[in-house]
């Protein structure tokens, strides 16, 4: 089988890795890739690590004429740019993944009380699947629209989601996210200005961080019970990678073995979940430099009887298991491949 592919906005840092894997994926032929600035360039212009590897040029045209020659359509675009496309797209019968926010939430009320604007297509919204395979495999086969998660959200819920499963916090989960500078794409802003971004750790959301209503929305599924979440975002000096510490505080303080039991339970036969747990080493718990330029992402965790807490880690790289590799994963459960179709790749390290 051979799928055809459009990848509109793939000249930003999403569009960038969703072209990176897609070249090499067996399955795949893409029929175009889409940018407004750089139209009629070649792709290794913007992405020069693609040099070599693709002769491929960017289209301008529209979302719609691009998409129309393509089997799915990689939407790769900033929030509410996306809000306006997808129904258009939906006319032409294209599948979609979309990478950004708007259509990830199913309550519509939560677009007016987490991104500040009534959702235009509220009526959209539940039929997007929410394109995390370790929590929606079965509705991700077959599925004709898919909502990329956010890549602290994507990190946090992946952490989380063995221990809201299978033990009950006490109050709201605090969940603290560490990210590089690429998550806030390849557009340049005077906060992105290496002179202000170089060196920083820096709580640019203390609270109220968006993606909280994403992961309350996946843990409250996965748990059955309505999960609060406390976030804070930093932003620290590295390019890729997130590190989420969550912070769940208990009735009664689990033991080793329980906890090992939900992370297994859940997570047992995953390809890209790995357990960093270990006693000796260097990486004794999940670290985003052992993740960089892989799908994986690495779960681990800690408890402090005392204080009945549990402390659950994970580390993905934003731009991969925060984005383009969970969408191609997602992509390849829609279309019936083995999900690990070009995502089978280790790490770089050192990076
Ligand atoms: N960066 C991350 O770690 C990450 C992780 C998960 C999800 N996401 C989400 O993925 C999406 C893309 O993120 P990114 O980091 O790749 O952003 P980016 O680097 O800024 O790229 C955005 C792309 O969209 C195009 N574009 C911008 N405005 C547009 C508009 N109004 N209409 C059509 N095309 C437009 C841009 O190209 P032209 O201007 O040349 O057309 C560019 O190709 C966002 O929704 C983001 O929230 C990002």
């Amino acid at each position: 089988m051979t799928i055809k592919v459009s990848v509109i906005g793939a000249s930003g840092y999403v569009g960038g890795e969703l072209l990176r894997i897609l070249l090499t994926h067996r399955d795949v032929e893409i029929v175009n890739a889409t940018s407004r600035q750089h139209a009629g360039e070649y792709v290794h212009k913007v992405h020069p690590n693609l040099k070599g590897m693709t002769n491929l040029k960017f289209s301008g045209e529209d979302a719609v004429a691009a998409a129309a020659k393509a089997d799915v359509a990689f939407l790769a675009l900033p929030h509410k740019a996306s809000v306006q496309v997808v129904p258009k797209l939906m006319e032409t019968g294209v599948r979609i993944i979309d990478m950004s926010a708007d259509y990830r939430l199913k309550d519509p009320g939560k677009y007016v009380e987490w991104y500040g604007y009534a959702h235009p297509y509220p009526d959209l919204l539940k039929k997007f699947v929410y394109g995390l395979p370790e929590l929606h495999r079965e509705e991700l086969r077959g599925a004709k629209y898919v909502s990329a998660p956010g890549c602290m959200a994507a990190s946090a819920i992946i952490g989380l989601a063995p221990l809201m499963k299978a033990f009950e916090a006490t109050g709201p989960i605090v969940v603290d996210a560490k990210i590089g500078s690429s998550g806030a794409g390849g557009k340049p802003s005077p906060s992105t200005h290496f002179s202000e971004r170089f060196g920083v750790i820096r709580p640019y959301k203390p609270a109220g961080h968006r993606h909280a209503a994403e992961i309350e929305q996946e843990l409250s599924i996965v748990s059955g019970r309505d999960i609060k979440v406390a976030m804070s975002a930093h932003a620290v000096n590295i390019v890729r990678g997130i590190l989420t510490t969550s912070h769940v505080f208990l009735t009664e303080a689990p033991t080793q073995q329980q906890l090992w039991k939900a992370y297994r339970d859940m997570y047992g036969s995953e390809p890209f979940v790995r357990f960093m747990m270990d006693r000796t080493g260097l990486y004794r718990y999940p670290d985003p430099k052992v993740v960089i330029g892989s799908n994986f992402a690495d779960v681990g965790f800690a408890v402090e009887s005392r204080l009945k807490r549990v402390i659950a880690l994970s580390a993905i790289d934003n731009l991969i298991k925060g984005a383009a590799g969970s969408a191609v994963q997602s992509m390849n459960l829609m279309f019936g491949l083995d999900e690990r179709e070009g995502l089978n790749v280790p790490a770089i390290h050192p990076v």
